[in-house]
């Protein structure tokens, strides 16, 4: 229990800790940036990053070991202003397991900085450039491995500010796209490790905004009001694959506008190959929840790229609104109904046969197999997909239950008090992987602590 205490302190802090460095106002934790500048002349900014390891969540239950500038993946935004010179300190801790370099894309020194700021383990380097050019570039780890520290987290974004600045907004919010690629497939459970073969294929696992599937939905919406003006600065780090940014009911307005050529307004998709980046401006006439996604769809609704932007105002009269509609905002998993083989199960399943393993591996089972239909908290939707918490139909006959699994179910049904007449395909589970995933939904959301045996579902051939 004390465990699972210290693993959530440490996965909270770190998507919510918000770091300012002294009063500078230089560096800041994503989704959050640095006020704009407002002084006319330039000075150097000095700039600390520190190689951090650590441990926190892809998704609900999903730990990952990211290697992070100062703790946050993006590492913080830093945001200068055409002419200052910039003095980074780059510290590598005791005992930290490779050497980092940073690279900035908008540096013009040899290798963006990466060949003096070479830092092994219990070393620091400092060094410096001048910013020439605005823009919004990306600063990433270019030592070896150099994929290997893309991919797990080690990199960020640097804002070098026209001289004059930007038309001011009323928010502003920094988001990274990445790759993960992870050692079991999307939402199995537990500590997940880097996947080389997987990257070099170009399969991810995971893709998702500011290092984790959680970090911009629900409670960690970016959050405005109506008539207010949102800035984003955004991009994709990859490491491999491209992303179409989509606001799904809005339009992106370049707010950096370096030459005639790259002015757009009022575009609804951005095109964003890894290391891209975009400085766009939003508002929204109608209150309600928006949802930015990358429209390669997969990665956004199988995969994790999904963030939200909640408008909170007053209803105008149009009426147009904005409730909260349960199932479209969430997650869908990579179930093998859609695409992908059940039979090469990550080896997390083993043969234990405790109570608290088996629940686990039938929580992998859920996240991969059920969660699309019966979503994320089993609470389904209304109408559509019956609920699996707190379900009197699941807890009142457990042999039904098993051959619903086991060999799917058509027609009408009343779940809770609500009829359901759809249809229930048959899932192609183990007899292991049935029982696991029944006794987690048993020992979950309020319903009613039974365990199902494989033999119990062995012996369930017909429907019930
Ligand atoms: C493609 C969507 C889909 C997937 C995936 C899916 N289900 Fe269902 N499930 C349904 C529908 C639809 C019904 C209601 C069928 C009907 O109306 O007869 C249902 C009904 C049920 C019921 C009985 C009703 C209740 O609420 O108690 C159980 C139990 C159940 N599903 C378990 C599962 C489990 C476990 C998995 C994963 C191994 C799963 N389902 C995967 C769509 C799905």
């Amino acid at each position: 229990m004390r465990k699972f205490f210290i693993l959530s302190f440490l996965i909270y802090n770190f998507f919510h800790l918000e770091i300012t460095f002294g009063s500078s106002n230089v560096l800041k934790s994503p989704p959050n940036v640095p006020s704009p500048i407002t002084r006319k002349t330039s000075k150097v900014v000095n700039i600390e990053l520190n190689v951090q390891e650590k441990i926190g969540e892809l998704i609900e239950g999903v730990q990952y070991s990211y290697w992070t500038f100062n703790g946050t993946v993006p590492g913080p935004m830093i945001r200068v202003r055409v002419g200052d010179t910039v003095k980074i300190k780059l510290n590598n801790p005791q005992g930290g397991r490779f050497p980092v370099a940073l690279d900035i894309h908008g540096a013009n020194i040899p290798l963006g900085g990466a060949s003096i700021s070479l830092t092994p383990p219990g070393k620091s380097a400092t060094f410096s450039f001048k910013a020439t050019r605005a823009g919004l570039f990306f600063y990433q780890s270019s030592a070896p491995p150099v994929a290997m520290q893309v991919a797990n987290g080690l990199f960020g974004m640097i804002f070098v500010s026209p001289k004059n600045g930007l038309p001011a907004v009323d928010k502003e919010f920094y988001l990274v796209r990445s790759e993960f690629y992870t050692s079991g497939n999307f939402g199995n459970q537990g500590i997940q490790s880097f996947n080389m073969s997987n990257a070099l294929a170009g399969k991810a696992d995971y893709v998702v905004f500011n290092g984790s599937a959680l970090s911009l939905v629900d409670k960690n919406s970016l959050k405005i009001k109506k008539g207010e003006k949102l800035r984003l600065f955004i991009g994709n780090i990859g490491p491999s694959l491209p992303a179409t940014f989509r606001i799904s009911g809005g339009y992106f307005t370049n707010a950096l506008i370096p030459s005639k050529n790259s002015k757009y307004e009022n575009k609804t998709l951005l095109f964003t190959p890894p290391g891209g980046t975009h400085v766009v401006d939003l508002s929204f006439d109608h209150i309600g929840d928006y949802r930015l996604l990358d429209q390669s769809i997969l990665n956004s609704f199988n995969k994790g790229s999904l963030a939200t932007i909640e408008v909170t105002g007053e209803m105008d009269k149009s009426k147009i609104i904005a409730n909260k509609v349960d199932g479209l905002m969430q997650l869908e998993g990579s179930s093998p109904i859609f695409f992908i083989s059940n039979k090469n199960r990550a080896s997390t399943f083993q043969n234990s046969q405790s109570l608290p393993d088996r629940i686990a591996r039938g929580r992998s089972v859920y996240m991969e197999n059920c969660m699309a239909c019966h979503q994320k908290d089993g609470r389904g939707i209304k109408g559509v997909f019956p609920p699996l918490a707190a379900s009197d139909f699941l807890n009142k006959n457990k042999k039904r239950a098993i051959s619903i699994v086991k060999n799917g179910i058509e027609g009408e049904i009343v779940v809770n008090g609500i009829a359901y007449n759809s249809t229930m395909a048959a899932l192609k589970l183990s007899n292991e992987e049935i029982a696991d995933v029944l006794t987690f939904l048993y020992n979950s959301w309020g319903n009613s602590k039974k365990t199902v045996r494989p033999a119990e579902v062995k012996s369930i051939i017909s429907n019930y």
